[in-house]
């Protein structure tokens, strides 16, 4: 039986769940990939966490050296997540011709070409499964399963703590402080939370899926990010007076030869299978010309579905003959459309006068923003509105919102989401 030696770097969340699956599935991996999978050696400062998953200390150290200078492994996989050292331990990995299995999007959305150069160097393998959308298997879905269609688009719940946080939010009023805190106890949270809130982390699996959708590098500036911290109960509330449930989206597509890349908070019908897409689940929505849409839906954070999405990785990596990368053709400005169209829901707080509203929908019409519908709900001088806004382009709307607060009338914008 063919052996393969691993390396594991890192034993928190994802490597400890990792670790224990290739334990649980040992026996059944080699009967039915012909493959015996062995951890060679760890990377891992706190040697507690090692024992405690019944890792021999022995083979526990922080050197990469005991790692790169073992011929017996074969694969290196890693979880240390940031940029370094996780960046160069992978590289002179790949260059020593070890394969490697990565669940760090940030490092590989920002730092693929050195390792696509290293792989190449090495002869070596570059998986990445577990980067985007935890136990899902989307990466092998896009490599291998859609060559048949051209991607038109590609949109979805991609980020697993702050759909956990708005569901939260939206089905037990609970405060957004608070069940962030929990989601960081359950080990979905990055290391630095505002990553998932701010929508970093939805923004680098946007570039490495829609890099993977379209065939072209999507750099990062190139794709709009609004993240969740901003967002009200009052807004999750109003939504669902209109129809529609809030979520976290990410969305590639093509729109007349261009691509569009965003990330940001939307509201979505209740009727959109998106919409009943709850806790810390992941789903996203592929169309292909040929195929027409596909919907994949799993658990997209958490130790035991992340290290499923890494075991399968180490498995394939493990009986490829050859590896091979995937292609991505380099990209610039003309590739992306920057200025792109949406409805928008826009709450405002506004003096309780005559005439306010006239200069408002003035305000909207002078740069062709068309309003679908309006509430008001005004008490002691002050009142709330509401607008539903008919498609109409960023830039448009983003020039009437400035010249709306400008208004004397106007206190304040509260509220600008785009509706699905
Ligand atoms: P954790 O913080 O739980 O685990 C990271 C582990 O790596 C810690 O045990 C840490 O030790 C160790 N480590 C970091 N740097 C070093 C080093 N230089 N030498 C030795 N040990 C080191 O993070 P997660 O497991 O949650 O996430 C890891 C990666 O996986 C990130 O890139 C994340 O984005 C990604 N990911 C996470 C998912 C999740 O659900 N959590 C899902 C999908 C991807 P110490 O505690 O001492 O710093
Ligand atoms: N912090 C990430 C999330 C982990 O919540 O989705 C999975 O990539």
């Amino acid at each position: 039986m063919k052996k393969i030696g691993v390396a594991l770097l890192g034993l928190g969340t994802v490597g400890g769940g990792t670790y224990r699956i290739l334990k649980q599935m040992k026996e059944d991996i080699m009967r039915t990939d012909g493959v015996e999978i062995e951890v060679l050696h760890v990377l891992e400062r706190d040697i507690e966490k090692a024992k405690a998953l019944g890792v021999d200390p022995a083979i526990v150290s922080t050197d990469i050296n005991n790692v790169i200078n073992n011929p017996d492994i074969k694969i290196v996989a890693e979880f240390f997540g940031g940029i370094e050292p996780a960046r160069s331990f992978l590289i002179a990995s790949l260059k020593a011709g070890k394969s490697i299995v990565t669940a760090n999007k940030e490092m590989f959305a920002k730092c693929r070409d050195d390792l696509e150069v290293a792989a190449k160097e090495g002869n070596a393998g570059l998986y990445f499964e577990a980067s985007c959308v935890g136990g899902v298997p989307i990466i092998r879905t896009l490599q291998a399963g859609m060559q048949g269609n051209r991607i038109q688009s590609i949109m979805g719940i991609v980020n697993g703590t702050t759909n956990y946080i708005l569901t939260k939010m939206s089905d037990e009023g609970l405060e957004y402080a608070d069940v962030l805190k929990e989601a960081q106890r359950l080990g979905y949270a990055e290391a630095n939370p505002s990553a998932d809130v701010d929508g970093f982390d939805s923004m680098y699996k946007l570039s490495i899926l829609s890099s993977l959708c379209f065939h072209k590098r999507i750099p990062l500036d190139k794709i709009y990010r609004e993240g969740i911290s901003k967002i009200s109960k009052i807004d999750i509330d109003a939504g669902k007076s209109f129809g529609y449930t809030l979520k976290l989206l990410a969305i590639g597509k093509k729109v007349n030869g261009k691509i569009e890349a965003r990330v940001h908070p939307t509201f979505i019908k209740n009727d959109n299978p998106i919409a009943s897409v709850k806790g810390s689940f992941n789903a996203v929505l592929l169309n292909g010309d040929n195929v027409g849409d596909i919907m994949l839906y799993g658990r997209g954070a958490g130790d035991l579905p992340t290290g499923s999405a890494i075991v399968s990785d180490i498995v394939y990596a493990a009986v490829q003959s050859e590896h091979k990368l995937s292609y991505v053709a380099p990209t610039t400005d003309e590739d992306f459309n920057t200025d792109f169209e949406s409805e928008y829901y826009v709450r405002m707080s506004v003096k309780d006068i005559a005439g306010v509203l006239a200069k408002i929908t003035t305000a909207f019409g002078k740069y062709g923003v068309s309003i679908n519908s309006v509430q008001q709900n005004a008490s002691e001088g002050v009142a709330s509105v509401t607008f539903m806004i008919h498609n109409t382009r960023e830039s448009a709307i983003n020039k009437a919102i400035a010249e709306i607060k400008s208004l004397e009338s106007v206190n304040t914008v509260d509220a600008l989401i785009r509706v699905l």
